[in-house]
């Protein structure tokens, strides 16, 4: 029988109380199907560790997290550690060390979530961000010069190497075609005339393979108008580190919030791990309370399953969350409802038990 060894990452604020639902709910899958197992190992790395240790993670980490089938990681970050020393000490080092440069993000109204746009139906909101996650503005290349003196610099280098935009870019033709959806690629080529003129000119030499794909190009402000006018014009869009950062935080407000965003960071070639994670952080304004939504935690859960192959439990809970929010008994406060964390989970629990 398949065992899946997931390294669990839970992290800090409200990062521990999603995971929990979102293990809850991925263990019940793995008895329902009977088939498969899933063995938990739970990894304390976060602020508290860093506090305690001097590092966010031993430095082994990465050669610990190997051996497994996939990260599951809650948040990263809380006040008290300066966010890019506990960002590059975690999150950032397992994404790049894992080579995970494809970031996943759905932004899809599902049924019964709220979309704060007006005359906007749920099959309006429908695509799938396709995010650079190994280089490009997040590459931390840079330096610090003359500090603390007048004359005190800052410099901050993107990284736009062939390989990494091609790569990204291929992924999200070879997905556009797959599905018979439009591509759209973001990017700022009128003000970063090298970075994003390069990408553009690869984004159109790569389009030569995927004639029948479709595809827009558009610049990153526009886009973000788009998004909020006219989301339907959106199916497959392939951008950036920053811009897809900045851009799911968007496709999250018009998708039912940040409790409903999920993102797999997929190394497709499956050479290391790849790590799933709501793409929220750690809510310290509402840590501790229990009423966190787990519901982007759940479906990166499903995004987890998928990448298992085990897509038919990916779609499974997928539609749990969609009678959850269709019935709207069982919802944490960011959604309008009055139930807590591990409410929410019981409830996805018993909906998957049928
Ligand atoms: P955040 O996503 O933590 O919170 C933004 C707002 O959304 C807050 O009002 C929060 O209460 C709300 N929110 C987020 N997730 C929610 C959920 N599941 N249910 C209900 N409400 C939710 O972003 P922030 O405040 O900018 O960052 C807080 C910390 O998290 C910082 O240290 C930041 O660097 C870190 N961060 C980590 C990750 C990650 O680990 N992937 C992502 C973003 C931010
Ligand atoms: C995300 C987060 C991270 C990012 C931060 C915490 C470094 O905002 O996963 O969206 O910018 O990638
Ligand atoms: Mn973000």
């Amino acid at each position: 029988m398949k065992n899946y060894k997931i390294a669990v990452i839970a992290g800090d604020g409200i990062g521990p109380e999603v995971v929990a639902v979102g293990k809850k709910v991925l263990a019940e899958v793995a008895k329902l199907d009977g088939n498969f197992t899933v063995e938990f190992t739970d990894f304390p790395w976060g602020c508290e560790y860093y506090l305690k240790t001097g590092e966010m993670m031993p430095a082994d980490g990465l050669d610990v997290l190997k051996t497994f089938d996939a990260v599951y990681l809650g948040a990263v970050g809380y006040p008290g550690v300066p966010d890019n020393v506990s960002l590059e000490g975690l999150l950032l080092k397992i994404r790049r060390g894992f080579d995970e440069y494809i970031n996943l993000r759905p932004v899809k109204l599902l049924k019964g979530a709220p979309c704060p746009l007006k005359d906007v139906t749920a099959a309006e909101v429908d695509m799938v961000v396709v995010r650079e996650n190994s280089e490009g503005e997040y590459a931390n290349v840079g330096g610090r010069l003359y500090r603390g003196t007048p004359r005190e610099v800052a410099l901050q280098t993107g990284v736009f190497s062939r390989h990494g935009c091609e790569r990204v870019i291929r992924y999200a033709y070879e997905l556009a075609q797959k599905e018979h959806k439009t591509l759209t690629s973001v990017t700022k080529g009128n003000a970063l005339g090298y970075s994003m003129v390069f990408w553009d000119e690869i984004f159109r030499e790569v389009g030569k393979d995927y004639p029948k794909v479709k595809t827009y190009s558009l610049m990153v402000d526009a886009a973000s108008m788009f998004f909020v006018k006219d989301p339907k014009r959106f199916q497959v869009v392939v951008t950036s580190n920053l811009f897809g950062d900045i851009l799911t935080d968007l496709g999250a407000a018009i998708a039912g919030g940040m409790g409903l965003a999920a993102g797999a960071n997929l190394n497709p070639e499956r050479k290391f791990p790849s790590m799933f994670e709501p793409i929220h952080g750690s809510a310290p304004d509402i840590a501790g309370q229990g009423i966190a939504n787990p519901l982007a935690a759940v479906w990166s859960v499903s995004q987890m399953l998928d990448f298992f192959g085990e897509n038919l439990w990916g779609e499974r809970v997928i539609s749990a969350i969609e009678t959850l929010l269709t019935e709207k008994k069982t919802l944490t406060p960011d959604l309008g409802g009055i139930a807590n964390t591990q409410e929410v989970g019981e409830a996805i629990v018993a909906m998957l038990r049928g």
